[in-house]
């Protein structure tokens, strides 16, 4: 998803079998787009040369705290400063012991304590030792410290025991990675969403509305602005708290939110995502006085709501994708593709609202991905999961190379002198 992309981290290694582990792991976050940079500890030379973990991270690998030559390098300061993440892998019990009193007795426990980014520690050593009181005190110590800890795993040992003390394997710790920084898929993107329900007054005690959380178009906010998007999320009536980085303008109707994204939009934009359950309908008028009670019955005459995201998606200049949402109970595709067309959308996200586990006020959810080559299913996840998910697929849309510039507004492209 992008999230290694140009993110810096530290691979220190010690002495454990499993050390063979590790130049996969390498290969594995090269691939994602970081750079890696290798400590080994005296012990890991006995396991691995430092030469194929060179070869393998394409940089020089350090071993020494007390190294003329390398210090006049990357000295070990700047080495601990250049770092985003530091991975200890594998961490055998003595590390893991070191490490929990604050050692600094070689390169490798050095760095650790020089660093100011976040640490992480896959641990590998016989069942034994790893279910030692000592060893587990460690690793409380480490994480009270607010360390993460990757495994270790539970299976045949090199040893020939069965237990926990295997090393996390290298997918699971490129995983970890990757889910610990946020992708910069979107940066210099310009994207505004909508989210929760719209209330329409009846009177100014009594409105017209629906169950939408906001959940959905709130977690698709935070992804979209973790993911380096300038994001506008333009919000119904709800109580979530506004995600960090995130300009939030809140609305009550759907007049209202309407005329918001107009005014966002008139800042050409990149993204629009269509996450509001809009009222369809809305009271003809709206009481100025609390309407009082009398007869048995209420006539309440309703009138169509605009369709905000038709409207975005018809205006000029337009944003470059535009996404819908659209939640079906009966043949989910065939309704959303017909919605997706009918709007003029780029993509439309479809759910099943049939479904309990699932929708509304729930934290997880289950989609198709609905674009105009075909339909695929995203299986149920959380919503925060499924915002990065949904934010990931739309920066790709970009990445594929499509008219990603930005529409130049009438005043831009038509400026004085022209
Ligand atoms: O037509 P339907 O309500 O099923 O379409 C859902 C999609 O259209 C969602 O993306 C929703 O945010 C958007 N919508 C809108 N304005 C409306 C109705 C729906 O933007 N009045």
């Amino acid at each position: 998803m992008g999230h290694l992309q140009n993110r810096n981290i530290i691979i220190g290694v010690t002495g454990g079998i499993a050390a063979y582990k590790i130049a996969e792991t390498i290969r594995l976050l090269r691939k994602s787009g970081a750079a890696v940079r290798v400590i080994m500890s005296r012990g890991a030379q006995a396991f691995m040369t430092p030469l194929t973990l060179q070869s393998l991270s394409g940089n020089p690998v350090h071993t020494d705290l007390l190294d003329e030559t390398a210090e006049m390098g990357m000295g070990h300061i700047e080495l601990a400063r250049w770092a985003d993440a530091y991975l200890i892998a594998p961490a055998t019990a003595d590390t893991l012991a070191r490490l929990a009193m604050g050692r600094a007795d070689d390169l490798l426990t050095t760095t650790a304590l020089a660093t100011p980014a976040p640490l992480f520690v896959a641990p590998a050593m016989n069942q034994q030792m790893w279910s030692n009181t000592a060893t587990q005190a460690n690793m409380r110590i480490l994480e009270e410290r607010g360390i993460t800890v990757l495994g270790p795993g539970h299976g045949t040992q090199a040893c020939g025991d069965i237990g926990a003390g295997r090393l996390a394997e290298p997918e699971e710790m490129s995983a970890a990675l990757e889910d610990f920084f946020p992708s910069r898929e979107l940066a210099g993107k310009r994207v505004v969403i909508t989210a929760g329900p719209t209330l329409e007054a009846i009177d100014p005690v009594r409105f017209v509305s629906n169950h939408s959380s906001g959940k959905m178009g709130f977690a698709l906010a935070q992804a979209a602005a973790e993911a380096g998007a300038d994001t506008v999320l333009v919000a119904g009536p709800v109580t979530l708290a506004t995600p960090p980085n995130v300009r939030r303008v809140d609305v009550q109707s759907a007049e209202e939110m309407l005329a918001a994204c107009l005014a966002q939009l008139a800042t050409p934009s990149h993204l629009f995502i269509g996450s509001a359950a809009v009222a369809d309908y809305r009271p003809v008028v709206a009481a100025n006085q609390k309407i009082k009670k009398s007869g048995e019955s209420l006539q309440l005459e309703l009138v169509r709501n605009p369709d905000i995201i038709a409207a975005v998606a018809t205006m000029s200049p337009r944003p470059v994708k535009v996404i819908g949402f659209a939640a079906e109970t009966e043949h989910m595709v065939d309704h959303a593709q017909a919605k997706r067309k009918a709007k003029g959308l780029d993509v439309i996200v479809a759910n099943d609202v049939s479904r309990k586990d699932i929708g509304f006020d729930s934290d997880s959810n289950a989609v198709t991905w609905i674009d105009g080559s075909g339909a695929e299913s995203i299986p149920m996840t959380s919503k925060k999961n499924l915002a990065r998910i949904l934010v990931s697929r739309c920066a790709q849309l970009f990445a594929e190379g499509e008219d990603d510039d930005l529409p130049q507004t009438g005043r831009e492209s038509g400026g004085i002198g022209h």
